[in-house]
């Protein structure tokens, strides 16, 4: 079954595939280059006021994502740059370019303040970060994670996903998988996408898959599951195909791990900070 749905992934596909693929096995890794030098409190204040009368209606006051993804700490992620060059020119899928509308002084006021984002979580630490990796080593987390440059990537990379997510985000994350998945597209830096609609698709045979969308068009959908094969299907051959927004192809880790576990690991994945 395999070899035929691979053969259905012949050229174009193949090529939206190879873009939409590869970011999450090899993202590049962030830059380490700091927006402003040394940002005032009065930059930082700047910054606050025009995210929230330029970008909050989309991306939420607190930068947690509405119709737009979430983008607290985001810099951290993408680099300075690529967020710097995201608010300019803007993004294909609903992200206006600023260019004309913001000094380049503005926009980095804008960057540093999303940095400051990151650390706005109420969550506290009180597991061992040490015990921690045991558990993430022990859990399967690294079959679909990668932790500077180990594991593999169907799921975003965890490396500085301390500095990105407070405590309290990444407690959640482990219990309740899907919460807070971006609502928009969300195109990487290196030009593929990154897209958490969980699919559901059952074919005219009765053979049942799950995944998350790589290509949609009017006549075929392709899906990557949670073990990260891709499955194309031509949707004249599908009895049913379910969206499902905010659902995820993570399995929850509430009742599989104790209390003190789930303590230990979100430890761990806070002190994830992207320095050896
Ligand atoms: C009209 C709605 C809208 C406004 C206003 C808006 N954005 Fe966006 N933004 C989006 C959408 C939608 C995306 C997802 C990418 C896409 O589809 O283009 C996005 C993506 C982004 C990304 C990249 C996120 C990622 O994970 O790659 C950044 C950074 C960003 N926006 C920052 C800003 C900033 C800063 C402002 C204000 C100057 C702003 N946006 C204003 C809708 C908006
Ligand atoms: C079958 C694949 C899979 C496994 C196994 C898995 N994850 Fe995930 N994880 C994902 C996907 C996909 C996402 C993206 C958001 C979503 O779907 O919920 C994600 C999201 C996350 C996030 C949120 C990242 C962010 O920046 O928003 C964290 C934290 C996380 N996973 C940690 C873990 C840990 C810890 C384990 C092991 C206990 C684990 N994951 C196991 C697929 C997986």
């Amino acid at each position: 079954m395999t070899a035929i749905r691979r053969a259905w992934l012949a050229t174009p596909i193949v090529a939206l595939l190879a873009l939409a693929g590869t970011p999450l096995r090899a993202r590049p890794s962030p830059k380490q280059d700091s927006p402003i030098a040394n940002p005032t409190p009065a930059d930082l204040e700047r910054g606050k006021q025009t995210f929230e009368t330029t970008c909050s209606t989309c991306h939420g006051l607190d930068g947690g994502g509405a119709m737009g993804p979430n983008i607290q700490g985001i810099p951290f992620r993408l680099g300075a740059d690529a967020v710097t060059n995201v608010i300019k020119n803007g993004m294909s899928g609903g992200m206006p370019p600023f260019s004309a509308q913001l000094d380049s002084t503005q926009i980095q006021q804008i960057v540093g303040y999303l940095l400051t984002l990151s650390h706005k979580d109420t969550g506290t630490v009180t597991g061992d970060a040490a015990k921690g990796k045991g558990v993430y080593d022990s859990s399967g987390c690294a079959g679909c994670h990668i932790v500077s440059g180990l594991g593999s990537g169907i799921g975003p990379e965890l490396t500085k996903v301390g500095h990105l997510r407070g405590p309290g985000y990444l407690r959640n994350a482990v219990l309740y998988p899907g919460t807070d998945l971006p609502q928009a597209r969300v195109f990487l830096e290196s030009g593929g996408l990154l897209d958490y609609l969980f699919i559901h698709a059952v074919t005219n045979d009765g053979h049942a898959f799950d995944g998350t969308r790589v290509v949609e068009d009017s006549f075929r959908i392709v899906i990557k599951d949670a073990r990260g094969e891709f499955h194309s299907f031509r949707k004249a051959d599908l009895r049913e195909l379910k969206k499902e927004p905010g659902k995820s192809t993570m399995p929850s880790m509430k009742g599989k791990l104790s209390d003190a576990q789930v303590n230990d690991l979100v430890a761990y994945l806070a002190g994830l900070k992207g320095d050896q």
